[in-house]
């Protein structure tokens, strides 16, 4: 596929209904999972973008946490979480697209490969609405991939330095490294970030 193929809505439901789901690792990925279980403050809003099947946030609501949000703009994937997770609040489950939140909600954002699955000519306004939707000291976690693909995308690739460009206007960078824990499949591939929300962007001339 190359990147002229619009990637909307209607694309990705037709990957979850013809089960091409290739990025789908089946559980929660263990970088995240340890992320979350040093968190102490279970009231955290959290919210899970394109998180599709939603294995974050189940893994989140099952540890007592109670302002976890998962949103999609595909339903397939939402309407799996449901039947897989009954007890989970509908309100928190958000059908629509990441980039019509409205700023100011979300204490923590969790990243697992939402943003390489963006048109790359997003990334930018990616970084910038995460910035947005963030509370004062909020922080965009999770994993980005480290390398370029030779295969035409999604998922897109990238490196380090070219992320760095997109994140650091906004964010203040704690770890952006290697990430040790990586799925086998992904292992030397993934960079493990948390980055804290600055509350003024600050762009170099
Ligand atoms: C590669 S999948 C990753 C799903 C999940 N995070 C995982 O790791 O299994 C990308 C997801 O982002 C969703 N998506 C893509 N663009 C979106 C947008 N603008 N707003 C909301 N969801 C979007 C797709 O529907 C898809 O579920």
């Amino acid at each position: 596929m190359n990147e002229k193929v619009k990637l909307d809505q209607e694309y990705w439901e037709q990957r979850y209904r013809q089960n091409r789901t290739e990025w789908d690792v089946g559980e929660i990925t263990p970088p995240i999972k340890s992320y979350i279980d040093q968190l102490t403050d279970k009231n955290l809003r959290i919210l899970v973008p394109g998180g599709g099947n939603g294995y974050e946030a189940e893994y989140l609501f099952q540890k007592g946490f109670t302002n976890v949000y998962l949103l999609d703009f595909a339903e397939a994937p939402l309407q799996n979480f449901k039947n897989r997770v009954p007890a989970f609040p509908e309100e928190h489950l958000l059908h629509q697209d990441f980039f019509t939140l409205t700023p100011n909600q979300y204490d923590l954002v969790l990243e697992q490969t939402f943003f390489c699955a963006l048109p790359r000519e997003l990334r930018s306004a990616f970084a910038r609405q995460v910035h947005d939707i963030l509370t004062p000291n909020g922080k965009l976690v999770g994993l980005l991939f480290s390398e370029e693909f030779t295969n035409p995308g999604p998922p897109f690739g990238g490196t380090a330095m070219e992320y760095q460009a997109y994140f650091e206007p906004y964010f203040q960078f704690h770890v952006f490294e290697e990430s040790q824990t990586s799925i086998k499949p992904r292992a030397a591939r993934e960079l493990f970030m948390i980055l804290e929300r600055r509350d003024k962007p600050q762009f170099i001339a």
